[in-house]
């Protein structure tokens, strides 16, 4: 019997079913996460795109296959602006570049829409988040003091322009 090899992650638009999955996910990244609410209203907004990346499985019966979600993105795009708001990997998927996947498809499609700036804002401690933009070649260019009222703390700005060096 023919096996065929899955790829190891897909990505596509987040779905009303989701929602369960990427609360859980939500949830254990952030210590004060957004409510499912926020969530179902970024699916109705023309100008939010929800990606989540999921990992397809195949039933040991070699029955119907199906995926795990494990993580997502949440951009906006507004004119020629992509807004990354937020950007969260399953803690148990950690480190296999399922940020940087997702990264990249919200780059190809800000491309592919005519976006030329790409923007963000992540916490001063968020060592984790900030190398992951760092190797993306987004450069820091101001910083939102208390901006997270929370803990009040600190925001770090940061943009990459696209086409800069196509
Ligand atoms: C930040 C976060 C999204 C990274 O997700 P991930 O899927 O583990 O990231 P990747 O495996 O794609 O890693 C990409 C790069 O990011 C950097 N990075 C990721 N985790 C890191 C860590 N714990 N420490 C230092 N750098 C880290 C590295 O440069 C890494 O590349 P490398 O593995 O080749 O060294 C994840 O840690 C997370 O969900 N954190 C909680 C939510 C959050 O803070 N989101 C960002 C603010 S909106």
């Amino acid at each position: 019997m023919a096996v065929r090899a899955r790829p190891r992650f897909e990505i596509r638009r987040m779905r009303a079913d989701d929602l369960d999955e990427v609360m859980e996910i939500e949830r254990a990244a952030f210590r004060h996460p957004w409510s499912a609410e926020l969530f179902r209203r970024e699916l109705e907004h023309d100008w939010s795109t929800i990606l989540v990346c999921v990992e397809p499985l195949t039933s040991a019966a070699g029955g119907r296959a199906t995926e795990r979600l494990v993580g997502f993105l949440i951009y906006w795009l507004v004119h020629d602006e992509v807004h990354i708001l937020n950007v969260a990997t399953d803690p148990q998927h950690r480190r296999r570049g399922i940020a940087k996947f997702l990264m990249s498809e919200t780059e190809r499609r800000a491309l592919q829409a005519g976006a030329t700036l790409m923007t963000l804002e992540v916490r001063r401690s968020n060592v984790a988040a900030l190398e992951l933009y760092r190797g993306f070649d987004y450069r820091a260019v101001g910083v939102r003091p208390n901006y997270y009222v929370d803990e009040g703390e600190d925001a770090i700005v940061m943009v990459k322009e696209l086409r800069r060096f196509r």
